[in-house]
């Protein structure tokens, strides 16, 4: 009687309870490789590179990646498409969120993936500017002169009648300033007007090339 009861206390008090199926080793090793590992590798930012490092900020990993400040990115998703668009997807945020909050398990050693280093590619460089005048396609776009904190959307009204989104910046944050790379270049004809609202958030510059 002693040893039954022995043997069920102990996974209760050695563990969280685990309630989920989403594990350290096999998926969320993986998502933090691919989105979080540029920075967060003990060098950039603190590391999150294995299990131990990762376990006692469960509950601020939830937090950081469910309010959309981790990885910051600041552009609002679905405004624009962008290249290496870091912004974790719906899916990725409710992975991170169920593995926390069923507890965290590492989950079995065998389905970790064997470490590349992360490297960071060079930024491109944009030296073209977009104008208004002569129209044509807009390969990237960079915030310029944002106030800190400052949220605005950033539209092209075409002459048609037409509008374009084009970026939307939530809460600028003046150290992480980027210059966002199109998917697609977005074709705009002579004669577009670019409207930030509200103006006076700031301006961008927009680069052909
Ligand atoms: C572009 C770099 C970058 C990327 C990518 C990134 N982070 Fe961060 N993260 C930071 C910086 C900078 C801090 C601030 C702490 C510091 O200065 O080391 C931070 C802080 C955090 C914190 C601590 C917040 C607190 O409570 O203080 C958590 C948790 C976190 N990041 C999780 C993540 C996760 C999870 C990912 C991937 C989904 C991620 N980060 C991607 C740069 C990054």
């Amino acid at each position: 009687m002693r040893g039954v009861l022995l043997l069920l206390a102990v996974p209760l008090f050695g563990h969280d309870v685990v309630t989920t199926k989403v594990t350290w080793t096999k998926e969320v090793s993986r998502l933090v490789d691919r989105r979080c590992a540029t920075c967060h590798n003990g060098k950039t930012s603190f590391p999150l590179l294995d299990y131990a490092a990762a376990r006692p900020w469960a509950k601020a990993i939830k937090e950081e990646t469910g309010n959309r400040r981790m990885p910051p990115w600041q552009a609002v998703k679905g405004f624009g498409e962008f290249r290496d668009d870091a912004g974790l997807t719906q899916e990725e945020i409710e992975l991170l969120s169920d593995w926390v909050e069923g507890g965290a398990p590492e989950g079995d050693p065998q389905w970790l993936l064997e470490r590349k280093p992360a490297t960071r590619k060079a930024a491109p460089r944009f030296g073209h500017r977009w104008r208004a005048e002569t129209g044509g396609k807009v390969a990237a776009i960079r915030p310029d002169g944002f106030r800190p904190g400052a949220s605005a959307q950033v539209v092209a009204e075409l002459p048609d009648g037409g509008i374009v989104p084009l970026l939307w910046i939530y809460r600028f944050d003046p150290n992480s300033t980027r210059t966002y790379q199109y998917r697609v270049p977005v074709d705009l004809p002579a004669g577009t007007a670019i409207r930030v609202s509200p103006a006076e958030a700031g301006s961008v510059t927009l680069f052909r090339r």
